[in-house]
């Protein structure tokens, strides 16, 4: 099956007002704190080590910005943030990042407006509906360009998510656990170059 249902759709528009509704009350403001630093971190050293320089990079399920917030303003060519939510992207574009937009978008059925050196996937792939994860994943990698980098990061273990970036349009650079001083939080990013 590769189509979103009428109750899967209907799913998703509740799971968007909820995601408004949690951004409102703060409920992840968490993310900026040094717990979630190390995921950030890594994020942040394999697009420096794995990138050419000054990229363009395309955050999915952007949130409100913090990778953003967590990158080098000078190592950036150009950066766009997208999430469905409209209240984390408001917060996100009050930050005035340079040379950063933030958009408002479903990936369900986002195409990104060029291609980019960088596509991220920052704790956001498993909430892509399973019925259309390798659709969607196509539709990104569409718009990144040849030897460029995609990187994946999954809370725990990302059951029924990694077989996708197992994928013949991408070759794996890097695959690493990241661990952190609480107990049982860990993530894994995998980071791969599209051939
Ligand atoms: C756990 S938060 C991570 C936020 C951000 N990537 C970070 O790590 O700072 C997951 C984000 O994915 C977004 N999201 C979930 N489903 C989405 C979808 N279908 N389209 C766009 N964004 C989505 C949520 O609104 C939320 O901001």
């Amino acid at each position: 099956m590769s189509k979103l249902s009428l109750i899967d759709q209907f799913h998703i528009w509740r799971r968007k007002n909820r995601w408004n509704r949690q951004y409102k009350k703060g409920r992840w403001e968490y993310l900026k704190n040094d717990v979630e630093a190390p995921r950030y971190a890594k994020i942040v050293k394999a697009i420096k080590h794995h990138s050419k320089a000054n990229p363009s990079i395309l955050d999915l399920g952007a949130g409100e910005g913090v990778l953003r917030l967590r990158l080098d303003e000078e190592a950036i060519g150009y950066f766009l943030g997208v999430d469905f939510s409209k209240v984390s992207i408001k917060s996100a574009t009050k930050c005035n990042f340079n040379n950063a937009d933030f958009q408002v978008a479903d990936l369900h059925y986002y195409t990104p407006p060029q291609e980019f050196d960088v596509i991220v996937f920052n704790e956001a792939f498993y909430y892509i509906n399973d019925a259309v994860r390798a659709k969607v994943l196509k539709r990104i990698l569409g718009k990144l360009k040849q030897g460029g980098i995609l990187i994946n990061s999954i809370y725990k273990e990302g059951v029924g998510c990694w077989e996708y970036f197992d994928n013949p349009e991408l070759e794996q650079l890097d695959f690493t656990t990241v661990k952190t001083k609480k107990e049982g939080t860990y993530w894994k990013v995998g980071v791969y170059r599209k051939l």
